[in-house]
């Protein structure tokens, strides 16, 4: 499987109320971290996940936590080989 675009090497830090989001998975998004369609025509899709109150989060944005949609640290632990991809 082809790996996801990486979008940036740091999370998104937002305050979020209530309600259903979907979280890029493709990282080809222009909204992210937030979904924006761009995933059609690729083997990606979007994870949606729902906040029952307003709460604070850190949404990846490297695309290889292994806890979607929430940052893992992963993002600390990419190569040169990873950050080329971003952009
Ligand atoms: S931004 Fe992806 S694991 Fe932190």
């Amino acid at each position: 499987m082809v790996d996801a675009r990486i979008a940036a090497l740091t999370p998104a830090g937002l305050e979020l109320e209530p309600g259903t989001y979907w979280w890029c998975r493709c990282g080809l998004s222009r909204a992210q971290p937030f979904c924006d369609g761009s995933h059609k025509g690729t083997s990606f899709s979007p994870v949606a996940f729902e906040l029952k109150e307003k709460q604070s989060v850190a949404l990846c944005r490297c695309k290889r936590t292994q806890n979607m949609p929430f940052c893992d640290g992963t993002h600390r632990t990419l190569g040169d080989a990873d950050r080329k991809q971003t952009g």
